[in-house]
Formats: structure tokens, C-alpha cells, sequence
């Protein structure tokens, strides 16, 4: 996994939830409702994170096919 390319609200203690998939239909449906109300900040895991600059509190790189 690679460092964080976007970081924002990250001054807070909040603990971080990281979501697989943020960008589906699935996954997506688990981000917007976590950042809706929830005590976490939440890593968007994406293969494209450049696409998706503001989809979570932070967006970072990750493939499963290269773990
Ligand atoms: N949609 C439904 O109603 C539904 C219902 C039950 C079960 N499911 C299951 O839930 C899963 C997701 O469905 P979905 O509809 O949300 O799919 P989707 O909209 O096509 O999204 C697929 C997600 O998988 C990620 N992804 C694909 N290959 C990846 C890889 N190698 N490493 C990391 N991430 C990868 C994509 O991320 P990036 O492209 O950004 O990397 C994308 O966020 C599927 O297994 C599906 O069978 C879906």
C-alpha cells in the first residue's frame, strides 16, 4: 500500500476505517454512509486514486492483484 495522496481531516483522533472497493457501487454505498455518521475517517482504497481525489478523507492506492 502506498502513502496517502490526498490527506484531509487527519488533525482529528478519529480512528481510520479503510474500504475496499470505494469507488463500486458496493463500496461507495459503505463510504458515503460511514462519512454520513460515524466516528471513523475513512481511506478510500482504490487502484486509480488520481480519478478520485475527494471520494474519503484520504484516497490511497491499493491493488489486489499486487498486494
Ligand atoms: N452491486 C450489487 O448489487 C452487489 C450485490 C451483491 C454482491 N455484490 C458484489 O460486490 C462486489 C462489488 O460489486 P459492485 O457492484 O460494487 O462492483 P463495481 O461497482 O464494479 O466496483 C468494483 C470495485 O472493485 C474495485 N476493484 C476491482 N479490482 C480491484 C483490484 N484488483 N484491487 C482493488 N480493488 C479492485 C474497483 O476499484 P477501482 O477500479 O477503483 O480500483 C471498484 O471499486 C462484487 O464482488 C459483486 O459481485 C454486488
Amino acid at each position: 500500500m502506498k502513502t496517502p495522496s490526498s490527506t484531509t481531516a487527519l488533525s482529528n483522533n478519529k480512528k481510520l476505517i479503510a474500504v475496499f472497493g470505494a469507488t463500486g457501487q458496493q463500496g461507495g454505498g459503505v463510504v458515503r454512509a460511514l462519512q454520513a455518521s460515524s466516528p471513523f475517517k475513512v481511506r478510500a482504497l482504490t487502484r486509480n486514486p488520481g480519478k478520485h481525489p475527494d471520494l474519503a478523507d484520504e484516497v490511497v492506492e491499493a491493488d489486489l492483484n499486487r498486494p
